[in-house]
């Protein structure tokens, strides 16, 4: 386990040697450089919330509902809550900026200012998230423990965290990843897949999730979700 580990920090290593070429010189705002310190009112946060709509599909309290749009989106509504304040500030960034592409969070996105992310994700990130149940899958649960040295796959918790629960280092964000919806958790790792989501520093998802079958997949998101 300690070598995926050392193997995962190494990735890590490498991605923030890099330059942030993909700012620099384009004249948008640095994102990486100024998010992770704007800090929120979860008071302010909470009223926030419920004005600007985002309890409506995301929960009073950021479990959303695992449901169906009726339209054949499966899975739509992630969990906010217990997610890293930081990494909500920077997928806002990304919906607004398209980098990250989604229609309903691309009209949302534009709707609210940095300030009032700030305060929203002060408020969802500090509410409990209500896991899904226990679901003790070996090659899921391997998978994120452990990695696949032969299939060149990293340990997700090296990254992730020991439990799932996300980590912010300097200006690197990982998301917290347990707990939350599995259809999301799997319709996310299929799109990194697919290359239709991108917005990972480095390309790292994209590198990590073409390796996954949908067997791992399904495993993965299964085990995350109730863990
Ligand atoms: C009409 C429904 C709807 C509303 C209202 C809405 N969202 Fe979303 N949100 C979504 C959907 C659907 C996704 C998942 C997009 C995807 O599958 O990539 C999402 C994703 C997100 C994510 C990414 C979460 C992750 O784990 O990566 C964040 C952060 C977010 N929304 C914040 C907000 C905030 C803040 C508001 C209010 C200003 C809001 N949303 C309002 C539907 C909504
Ligand atoms: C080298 C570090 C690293 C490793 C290892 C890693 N990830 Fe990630 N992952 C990231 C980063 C960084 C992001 C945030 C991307 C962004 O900013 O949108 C991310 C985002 C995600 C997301 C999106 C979460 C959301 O709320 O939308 C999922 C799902 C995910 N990773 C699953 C996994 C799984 C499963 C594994 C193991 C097979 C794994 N990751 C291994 C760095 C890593």
């Amino acid at each position: 386990m300690r070598r995926y580990r050392i193997i995962a920090s190494g990735i890590l290593l490498a991605l923030l040697a890099l330059p942030v070429l993909s700012e620099e010189g384009s004249g948008r705002p640095k994102a990486a450089a100024v998010s992770p310190s704007l800090k929120g009112d979860p008071l302010v946060g909470k009223l926030k919330s419920e004005d600007e709509r985002c309890q409506e599909c995301h929960g009073h309290d950021g479990n959303a509902q695992d449901i169906e749009d009726g339209v054949g989106n499966i899975g739509k509504y992630p969990r906010l809550a217990g997610q890293l304040p930081s990494y909500i500030l920077k997928q806002m960034r990304d919906f607004r900026n398209g980098v990250r592409s989604n229609d309903t969070m691309l009209v949302m996105a534009r709707s609210v200012s940095d300030k009032d992310v700030a305060d929203i994700a002060a408020y969802f990130s500090g509410q409990k998230i209500s896991n899904e149940k226990a679901n003790l899958l070996p090659q899921g649960r391997r998978l994120f423990v452990e990695g696949d040295g032969v299939r060149g796959i990293p340990a997700c918790a090296g990254c992730h965290g020991e439990a799932g629960q996300g980590i912010q280092q300097g200006e690197v964000i990982y998301p917290r990843l347990s707990g939350q919806h599995q259809r999301y958790l799997a319709k996310q790792l299929t799109e990194w897949r697919l290359a239709e989501r991108k917005n990972s520093l480095g390309g790292i998802m994209n590198e990590i999730a073409k390796k996954l079958t949908d067997s791992d997949i399904e495993q993965l998101s299964s085990y995350l979700s109730g863990l």
